[in-house]
């Protein structure tokens, strides 16, 4: 049973260090309407132990999810029983903070007597592009933030396939362990970034992992690695040495994700023959302004549109959960109360598809 009216959504998310909620509109014609998107970023929290305590993570989501989902009602003008459906990130994540994110939605979803619904984090990301742009399926997305490094292909909701993963830590990951190293601050990647730019990305050649294979996964371990050698071999690092090692790694990243992209775009060119190329990217890497433009050449050269919504959406957000749920609760969906939270879940499981709430 699909529900075409218009939909009001209440969007939770705790899966990581941001306590979020926001209540997204869709209209019947699949038009979107952010109504309120609130972030409470746990930085603060994190900034002494340069990453993210898990067990900290799950206890600032106690303490601030009911603040934050009361300032997202308040901000939207919308009250709690006026939302049509309660979705709220059900995981991969840190599971302490799922659990309390999706156990508030359990709550209230009983309390008001409305449907739940159980968004992954990933297909949250995947998605976005379509509350921001309106993207059609099928298209190709590049998910690069602290936890994932893939090339997925959508072809609608909930049927999504995985084209390429990292083979060891995520890009994001990379720029925060570079930064790590370099002594720069939390989070590292807007860190790496903003040294970067007064740096000299030619100094230094490292290696391009895995980019003469011809497959589409990443492996970022042995350029940090890289890095960190040539860090160790440099110290007492100068200034111009923390710019030109942060530069030289920017670059390099650049590279390998370009190229990747312009891969992952032939193939869904020979692939979908019939479908209009395009690339949409997702996750807090997305940020990146050297890697968007070099992403933006290999999708040029592809003859692909790219993209990117804008970076507020791009990091992790409620709105993106709201907007997975209202498309999921277009088409029908709804979870039990009972739906457990999950460590992890990968986003091309057959369980993605969308199974028709009886209600
Ligand atoms: O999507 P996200 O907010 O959280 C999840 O991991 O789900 O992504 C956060 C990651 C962090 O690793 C952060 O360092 C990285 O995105 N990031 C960046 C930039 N801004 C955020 N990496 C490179 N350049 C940036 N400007
Ligand atoms: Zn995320």
């Amino acid at each position: 049973m699909t529900r075409q009216a218009p939909a009001i959504i209440l969007g939770i998310e705790t899966s990581c260090d941001e306590t979020a909620a926001a209540i997204v509109m869709r209209d019947q014609f699949g038009n979107s309407t952010i109504r309120s998107n609130v972030v409470r970023s746990q930085l603060d929290e994190h900034a002494a132990f340069g990453g993210v305590v898990p067990e900290l993570a799950a206890r600032a989501h106690v303490t601030f999810l009911d603040r934050i989902i009361a300032q997202a009602c308040r901000e939207a003008g919308v009250r709690l029983d006026e939302v049509d459906a309660i979705a709220a990130t059900a995981g991969p994540g840190l599971i302490g903070g799922v659990l309390v994110g999706l156990t508030t939605a359990k709550a209230l979803a009983a309390a008001l007597d409305k449907p739940l619904i159980a968004v992954n984090h990933l297909e949250a990301h995947a998605l976005t592009a379509r509350l921001t742009d309106g993207v059609q399926f099928p298209y190709l997305m590049l998910l690069v933030s602290g936890g994932h490094s893939q090339f997925v292909l959508v072809r609608g909701v909930g049927d999504y396939e995985r084209w390429g993963t990292t083979i060891d830590d995520a890009l994001g990951e990379a720029f925060d362990k570079v930064a790590k190293m370099l002594s720069l601050g939390n989070p590292g990647g807007p860190a790496v970034e903003q040294i970067a730019k007064s740096g000299d990305p030619k100094r230094f050649k490292f290696p391009r992992p895995l980019l003469r294979e011809a497959r589409l996964d990443f492996s970022f371990s042995g350029l940090k690695t890289a890095v960190r050698l040539q860090a160790e071999a440099l110290a007492p690092l100068s200034n111009q040495d923390v710019a030109d090692i942060a530069a030289s790694f920017q670059a390099a990243v650049a590279e390998i994700v370009a190229v990747r992209a312009g891969q992952a775009l032939a193939r869904f060119k020979s692939e979908l023959p019939g479908a209009e190329p395009r690339l949409v990217v997702a996750g807090g890497v997305a940020a990146n302004q050297i890697i968007g433009s070099a992403l933006a050449k290999a999708a040029t050269e592809a003859g692909a549109a790219l993209i990117v919504p804008p970076i507020a959406l791009c990091t992790d957000n409620g709105a993106m959960v709201a907007w997975a749920g209202a498309e999921r609760f277009a088409l029908g969906a709804g979870d039990g109360l009972d739906f457990a939270a999950r460590p992890r879940w990968p986003l091309d499981l057959p369980d993605m598809r969308i199974v028709p709430d009886a209600a």
